[in-house]
């Protein structure tokens, strides 16, 4: 293939999260055959490591969290795995740049540097600043994971150090929502089909549902989650992100500045959240948890319903949910139509229904009235479905696998720009500002009876 030589730099690389996503996504690319002809992958960390370690570490992880390396092609993916110990500091670069130039020998001394921080975000600026230090930086590739930022400050200061390191144009931050089948299916779905693309809009949208409840708990990462909330964990970033994407105008073209200038557009047009358009919940047992203080007041629900002041949806409520341990696990794109106007009356309020499902290869599923078979003119719900997987001509990509390959080609249109996460936070600030009280809910339930209020006439289509 015709992808430049890579030198892949996995810091955090014995962490949980390379475990879990990263080193089975990279993986997976080789499978598909989607990584450069040339590569190296090196695992930066703290401790010493071999590079015989680190492989058996690799193996673990693919045995542990798939594909099964014996699922292949582990014989050449192997061999092309390396490790730097002695961690990476602005003081010390341990076996880094060694290593780094050992590889470039060994694939090519114009191959490109992506660094992937599989870091927690506190760690962020300190190992940018160590790559800018140690001249890394230059015409290399960036990824964070989210967030990118825990505050409105959080984000400013973070996002100066990260432009006083690298230009914009180097920069993948993650946000894993936007890599979704599902979610890509909505720029083919709209922009593809008059049928969707004519009722995209006011005139014949009543509402917009994004709604992603969860029946896990927290019980792996207390730790992380007690100190960030469902409302930073999902709602300013993927919930947000989601919003944005059902809500651009159509881009002028499908080029990476086109889809990111649009998406940064309709983000600009977020209202920012009234604290009374917000219900927090936690549930019933949640202080119970390994590592959560017993007076934990961090939301574990968050409900919101956004008002976007662009010409096509002003007067369209959008309403976010998502909470743990819910009833369901579900991730949900819901546009609810107008009534149609004429001699059918009794069209129910959701009998229309636009509804994309963005779990695994995602789903189209659209709810209609039709007429009940037999000889009357009696009207019927029904729903037709389109398994977005069944489409021939392709594979399913997990959204990691799409976005890794989306850095190694250099296509930024599915991350998130420095611009979009700043209209992002002024969207939220009024919310931190003015923290809406938390109310309990029972596990297994939809959350807060408060948040129904939000939803209005049409109720929340998930859980009725
Ligand atoms: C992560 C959140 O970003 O997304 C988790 O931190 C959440 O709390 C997860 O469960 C959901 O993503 P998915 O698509 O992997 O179910």
């Amino acid at each position: 293939n015709d992808l430049t030589p890579t030198v892949f730099v996995l810091y955090g690389a014995t962490g949980d999260l390379a475990r879990r996503m990263v080193l089975p996504a990279f993986f997976q690319l080789a499978q598909h055959g989607l990584l450069p002809d040339e590569w190296r992958l090196i695992g930066s960390g703290r401790g010493e490591r071999s590079d015989e370690e680190f492989v058996d570490h690799v193996r673990d992880s693919l045995t542990e969290f798939g594909p099964s390396p014996d699922e292949g092609p582990w014989d050449e993916f192997a061999p092309r795995l390396r490790f730097a110990g002695g961690g990476f500091t602005v003081d010390d670069p341990g076996q880094l740049l060694d290593v780094v130039a050992k590889a470039r020998a060994e694939i090519g001394e114009d191959a490109q540097v992506v660094h992937y921080l599989s870091l927690p975000p506190k760690a962020f600026t300190g190992y940018t600043k160590a790559i800018g230090a140690h001249g890394l930086a230059e015409a290399a590739r960036i990824v964070y994971e989210k967030p990118f930022g825990d505050s409105p400050e959080g984000f400013r200061e973070l996002d100066g150090v990260v432009h006083s390191v690298f230009d914009e144009e180097q920069v993948f931050r993650i946000d894993h929502f936007l890599g979704k089948e599902g979610t890509q299916d909505l720029h083919a779905l709209r922009f593809a089909n008059g049928l969707f693309e004519h009722v995209w809009s006011r005139e014949h949208v009543a509402q917009v549902q994004i709604d992603v409840p969860e029946d896990l708990d927290v019980a792996d990462r207390a730790d992380f989650y007690d100190a960030t909330g469902a409302t930073l964990d999902m709602l300013v970033t993927h919930l947000f992100q989601v919003a944005a994407e059902v809500a651009m105008e159509p881009p002028v073209s499908f080029a990476a500045h086109d889809i990111l200038a649009a998406r940064e557009s309709v983000l600009s047009k977020f209202r920012p959240l009234e604290p009374d358009d917000v219900v927090l919940g936690q549930f019933d047992g949640y202080r119970d948890l390994d590592g959560v203080p017993d007076d934990s007041d961090t939301d574990t629900f968050v409900a919101a319903r956004l008002c976007i002041d662009s010409g096509r949806w002003r007067g369209v409520p959008f309403l976010l949910r998502t909470g743990k341990r819910l009833a369901a696990k579900q991730q949900r794109v819901s546009l609810i139509l107008h009534r149609p106007k004429g001699p059918v009356d009794d069209v129910p309020a959701n009998g229309n229904v636009i509804s994309l499902s963005l779990a695994g290869a995602g789903s189209v599923d659209i709810d209609v009235m039709a007429k009940k078979p037999g000889p009357d003119l009696a009207m019927a719900p029904a729903r037709v479905s389109l398994d977005l997987s069944a489409i021939p001509g392709g594979e399913p990509l997990p959204p990691y696998v799409s976005l890794i390959h989306d850095v190694l080609v250099g296509d930024r249109s599915l991350f998130t720009t420095s611009e979009g996460l700043a209209q992002t936070w002024r969207a939220l600030q009024p919310v931190l500002d003015d923290r809406p009280e938390v109310h309990r809910y029972a596990p297994d339930s939809w959350g807060p009876v408060e948040a129904n209020r939000l939803a209005g006439e049409h109720g929340w289509l998930l859980g009725q």
